[in-house]
């Protein structure tokens, strides 16, 4: 297959993917933009986000308030340079949706709706009823689909990042409906790939959530940043761990113990269901400590109560939640209470990234949850993020192509002998191996020492324990047996190598974690209770070093205008 060199290549195909790809063709009329996503763009996991986008828009809101509330919400970690640009620049890019046909729920007046969403101080979140997250990529996907110069490679998937001279000159990947592994020439690469929650078991994330795009920037050099913060979401389906959205809650939904009681007027009296997730999750573990939950076979859950809002509101509003809850746990949230637990939702670190999506490899940008812009810093916000994802997109996409424009095309020579280099890797690791040890054993013990060491609450005890499994784990992999050795969708390969990008995450992420003695946002350390500004104001940056294993560097803060303070709800 013949594929031309593309100026700016984006990795993933989800909201950020595709805001950026757009913004790069918008950029200039010659330029060639690749889109390659393991996925057909319309699966990516951003289809499946809920409740809504957060953007100023209404007379009693401003930016500086969402702008204190994102760095409030983020425990002081977030840059407030980066937040002052995403809180001016969403509004924006919610209108310019709007424009590309995005649906968002209106008030009888005409005025897009908003509603409360956690941690916000006034109601700013824009939706589409619960399915905002596919309507928006449903909008962006359209618009993508006018410009002929963007490219698309779905259902392919990137092994590598190719690197010359120090310079990013495209991507290793395997065709996966036709077979083969093709170099894909690029002057400028964006990591738009999602996070990486499938290295927990129990999870709000799609399968494909497997931290590709962090690990593979981490591979050719990129530090991971602030990768210890992870968010769980306070309402999950126990067992499969389906996302009962936070818009229930926004829209008047209740939180009660097993006593029946709103247990957060104890935790958040002054925001009860709607604090920020890390301390609403939080609540319910001392809740499950105390005994006030229920117990049933997935493990213990309190219930979301939706029952008072009435049937009108729930299908106006919440028809997905209804429809959701129906199908999979058999209850209708009209007549009864939903069984809900925290579960792993989303990652506030990602690949480094500076205010324009930019990474310290040259050539090299990335966009959305698999980046770290530092916007979120240790805790994100309730729908900050699909707002994240336009504003980091449109600007990582207008950022890359004018690097592109002044870049020569990849020597053709580089780029066959790196292709020839990632082949021989390749066949020598997932074919020719001998090794006798099984993917899905790798993966369960993967998955049992994050959760046991890495989850809400961590010690320097269990964190150490899970460090010390890595070694082994990653000596494991290196004797992985496989049983597929066919060409044309060997999803065997594809899952040893999403295993091989959890590995790095997870190690990178525990890491990270242990030396982070402080508590912070989503990192709770039961032995470091506070936060300790003098030690910890500062953004973790984890290298791949000798052997494969991380090293941690630190970078400060940035703080423009608000002084870090004790953070009360
Ligand atoms: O609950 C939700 O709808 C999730 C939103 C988000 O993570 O921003």
């Amino acid at each position: 297959m013949d594929v031309p060199v593309h100026d700016v290549l984006i990795v993933g195909g989800g909201g950020a993917g595709l805001r950026a790809a757009i913004a790069a063709a918008e950029a200039h009329d010659r330029l060639s933009v690749g889109v390659i996503s393991k996925v057909y763009p319309m699966r990516s996991h951003t289809v499946s986000a809920e409740g809504g986008t957060a953007a100023v828009m209404r007379e009693d809101d401003n930016f500086d308030s969402h702008a204190y509330d994102t760095i409030k919400g983020s425990d002081f970690l977030a840059d407030q340079d980066v937040v002052e640009a995403f809180v001016r620049e969403a509004r924006d890019e919610v209108i310019q949706l709007e424009h590309w046909g995005c649906p968002w729920n209106r008030d009888p007046d005409g005025r897009m709706s908003v509603r409360a969403f956690g941690g916000m101080s006034v109601k700013r979140t824009l939706f589409a009823a619960d399915k905002t997250g596919f309507h928006l990529l449903h909008a962006l996907f359209q618009t993508s689909l006018k410009y002929q110069r963007i490219t698309r490679y779905d259902e392919w998937f990137v092994t590598s990042l190719l690197v010359e001279d120090g310079k990013i000159c495209g991507v290793t990947a395997l065709n996966l409906r036709a077979g083969g592994l093709h170099a894909i020439p690029a002057k400028a690469v964006i990591i738009c790939t999602g996070g990486a929650g499938r290295i927990f078991p129990f999870t709000t994330n799609a399968a494909i959530k497997t931290g590709d795009g962090m690990s593979l920037a981490y591979r050719v050099g990129c530090p991971l940043k602030d990768l210890e913060f992870v968010q769980y979401h306070p309402t999950g389906l126990p067992g499969t761990g389906i996302l009962m959205t936070e818009a229930s809650r926004g829209e008047g939904g209740y939180l009660l113990n097993n006593k029946g009681d709103r247990y957060l007027k104890d935790y958040l009296p002054t925001r009860m269901e709607l604090g920020p997730r890390d301390m609403v999750s939080r609540a319910f573990v001392h809740e499950e400590r105390a005994g006030r939950v229920f117990s049933g076979p997935y493990g213990t859950y309190v219930h979301l109560d939706l029952r008072h809002l009435g049937e009108k509101v729930i299908d106006e509003k919440l028809p997905f939640v209804r429809e959701l809850t129906k199908n999979y746990v058999g209850i209708d949230p009209v007549y009864a209470p939903i069984p809900v637990r925290p579960v792993a939702h989303y990652m506030m670190g990602g690949v480094h990234t500076d205010i324009e999506g930019k990474t310290p490899v040259q050539g090299l940008y990335a966009a959305g949850e698999a980046a770290c812009v530092s916007m979120n810093g240790a805790n994100r916000l309730g729908s900050n993020s699909l707002s994240e994802i336009l504003v980091f997109g449109a600007r990582a996409g207008r950022t890359a192509a004018r690097y592109a424009l002044e870049q020569e095309a990849p020597s053709n020579a580089a780029l066959e002998r790196l292709a020839r280099e990632e082949e021989k890797r390749l066949q020598a690791q997932y074919f020719q191996s001998t090794g006798q040890e099984r993917m899905a054993d790798i993966r369960r013990d993967l998955h049992k020492a994050m959760e046991e060491g890495a989850g809400i609450f961590r010690t320097e005890e269990g964190l150490e324990k899970t460090c010390a499994q890595f070694p082994a784990l990653r000596e494991r992999y290196n004797r992985l047996r496989l049983e597929d050795r066919s060409q044309v969708f060997n999803t065997e390969l594809i899952a040893a190598l999403e295993l091989g990008f959890m590995l790095d995450v997870a190690e990178a992420l525990v890491t990270c974690a242990l030396l982070r003695q402080e508590s912070r946002g989503s990192h709770a350390r039961s032995d470091f209770e506070a936060r300790d500004d003098p030690r910890f104001l500062k953004h973790s940056l984890a290298y791949r070093a000798e052997g494969g294993r991380p090293r941690v560097e630190y970078l400060p803060v940035t703080i423009t205008r608000w002084q870090p303070e004790e953070r009360k709800y």
